[in-house]
């Protein structure tokens, strides 16, 4: 039992499930647990990879309501960075709710909404019920969104000590803090052009969400929360950024999909450009499976106000390695692929 002055106490290898997310402080305990939480190297040598082959990535185009209304309103595209904001707020919502409560309460209002006899009422209230549960499904049973054991899985064993992180499109910038509990004694630098990411998804984030990384002292096992690692957040455009080579880890999830093939390169060389000789570039992208597109076809008016792409691992390395990228490590873990790479 771990006792903190500012948190509920955790146990090492404990699970639970809160009201708005899963906790999750279970190891892997052999080889054959760590391969159903990562498969990982799958690719022997990317230079035999060709489009030809593999074909391109799956384009989601369905939208959300509140990106083709504003389009139908102002009769023209819905900025980039407009795009974001909407999303960002949107998507935080998801993970303040209660989620019990709310399934409870959607539940009520469909039955209610049957006494209406109106096929519209009814359309919408089993849409409220069907999200919430596959919310409460993707996020708080499965874990599939921040996934602490795929991901710690898929970053393990980088050759660094107190590193510098730089995350960009950090959002609320949950990879970044595994990372820094995995690699102690360090420092993040979160950049997201949307304020709000860094106001309410970053500053909202549970300070009782425990991570598990390394007691940099014994070797073993320690739990991090929030407030234990050293963070600065930047509000400005990747594009903007001024800093220089300085950087151990830099990191994106999320990122890379949301740019058409005529930018793919760019958004690699923005990691490219920050790092110090040697250090790593760690990027994970949704996959193209069949339960993502699902997921975003019913999630739609949550998720899709931009540009979207589902992509395979396979599709996600060949960007990278044709633009320059030595890949050390590649796989892919419940709804994301991952790579690790360094600049050639
Ligand atoms: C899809 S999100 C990342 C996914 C994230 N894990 C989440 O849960 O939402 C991408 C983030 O990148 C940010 N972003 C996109 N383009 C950017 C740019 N040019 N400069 C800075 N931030 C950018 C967006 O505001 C957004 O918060």
């Amino acid at each position: 039992m771990i006792e903190t002055a500012v948190h509920r106490p955790v146990t090492l290898g404990q699970t639970e499930k809160m009201p708005s997310y899963r906790m999750d402080l279970r190891q892997y305990k052999n080889q054959k647990e760590y391969e159903k939480f990562v498969k990982v190297n799958t690719v022997n040598d990317w230079s035999t990879v060709s489009w030809k082959d593999i074909g391109k990535p799956y384009e989601v185009t369905s939208f959300s309501k509140d990106k083709l209304d504003w389009e139908e309103e102002h009769g023209k595209t819905l900025p980039v960075h407009t795009s974001w904001t909407m999303f960002n707020q949107s998507f935080h919502e998801w993970f303040s709710k209660d989620v019990p409560a709310e399934i409870h309460e959607k539940k009520g209002a469909f039955f209610h909404s049957l006494k209406s006899f109106k096929p519209s009422e009814v359309k919408v209230a089993l849409g409220d019920y069907i999200r919430i549960h596959l919310w409460n499904y993707v996020h708080r049973v499965q874990d599939g969104i921040w996934d602490p054991r795929g991901k710690r899985a898929l970053f393990e064993g980088l050759d660094i000590q107190k590193p510098r992180i730089l995350f960009l499109g950090a959002a609320e910038g949950y990879e970044a803090m595994q990372l820094s509990a995995m690699y102690p004694g360090g420092e993040v630098v979160m950049v997201d052009y949307d304020a709000f990411c860094r106001d309410a998804r970053f500053a909202e984030f549970p300070e009782s969400y425990p991570f598990l990384g390394k007691n940099p002292s014994t070797g073993g096992e320690k739990v991090y929360f929030k407030d234990d690692f050293k963070i600065s957040y930047v509000v400005d455009d990747i594009r903007n950024l001024s800093f220089g080579a300085e950087f151990d880890i830099v990191l994106s999830v999320g990122l890379l999909e949301h740019f058409p093939d005529s930018m793919k390169a760019e958004v690699v060389e923005w990691h490219r450009k920050f790092l110090k000789p040697g250090g790593y570039i760690v990027m994970t992208t949704p996959r193209a499976q069949l339960r993502s597109k699902l997921y975003y076809e019913i999630m739609a008016d949550v998720m899709n106000h931009t540009y979207r792409e589902l992509m395979t691992l396979e599709q996600m390395g060949l960007y990278l390695y044709e633009n320059g990228l030595d890949i050390m490590n590649h796989g892919y873990i419940k709804v994301h692929n991952g790579i690790v790479a360094r600049a050639k």
